[in-house]
């Protein structure tokens, strides 16, 4: 169990700071003041998620694992990578769809320990902003249809992909290595 959950807090912490590296490049992409607003601002709250996730994995004493791959990057699999800054939003926007849903899910469940479901409430909480925005600009948008019915679809492949894991997430084929208590020590050696 606490192997599964060192694994789900490390995908998600890598998950998190992959999302904002991908906001993060956009921003060059653009020379709209609301757009270079929203996309940093997008960008540091997913960065610090994933320091959210770093807490709440030392918090709970679990070991690190340093993860290969992100979620994000399983839906490439199943479709093309987003090439523009519309894509990158339609595929922002139908991803987080999924997390939203889902951290309720896992915030809800009372197998979820303390930290990690006061993560989750944060996340939910700033997630609604992330849905709001992106969805709002997006709807303006010549093309974004098309957009987000090929990544809902590659969602939906995802979704079947991932699920046979979810309790032995470190099953996963190349998604990342247990790196044998290397934290605490690290922790240690930083005070
Ligand atoms: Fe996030
Ligand atoms: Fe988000």
């Amino acid at each position: 169990m606490s192997r599964n959950l060192a694994w789900k807090l490390g995908w998600y912490r890598q998950s998190e700071l992959d999302g904002a590296l991908l906001l993060g490049r956009m921003v060059s992409h653009t020379d709209d003041p609301y757009l270079i607003e929203r996309l940093t601002r997008h960008c540091a709250e997913e960065a610090t998620h994933s320091r959210l996730w770093e807490e709440a994995i030392r918090e709970l004493e679990l070991p690190h694992v340093r993860i290969h791959r992100s979620i994000q990057s399983f839906y490439m699999e199943h479709t093309r990578p987003p090439a523009s800054l519309l894509e990158v939003l339609c595929f922002t926007q139908i991803f987080e769809r999924r997390v939203h849903k889902r951290f309720i899910a896992e915030a809800a469940d009372p197998a979820t320990p303390e930290p990690a479901r006061r993560a989750f409430l944060q996340m939910i909480e700033d997630e609604k902003d992330h849905l709001g925005w992106v969805g709002l600009w997006l709807k303006d948008q010549p093309g974004a249809s098309e957009c987000l019915t090929r990544f809902q679809q590659a969602d939906l492949a995802v979704a079947n992909q991932l699920l046979p894991y979810e309790n032995h997430i470190h099953d996963l084929p190349d998604l990342g290595k247990e790196t044998s208590g290397a934290s605490g020590q690290l922790h240690a050696a930083d005070r």
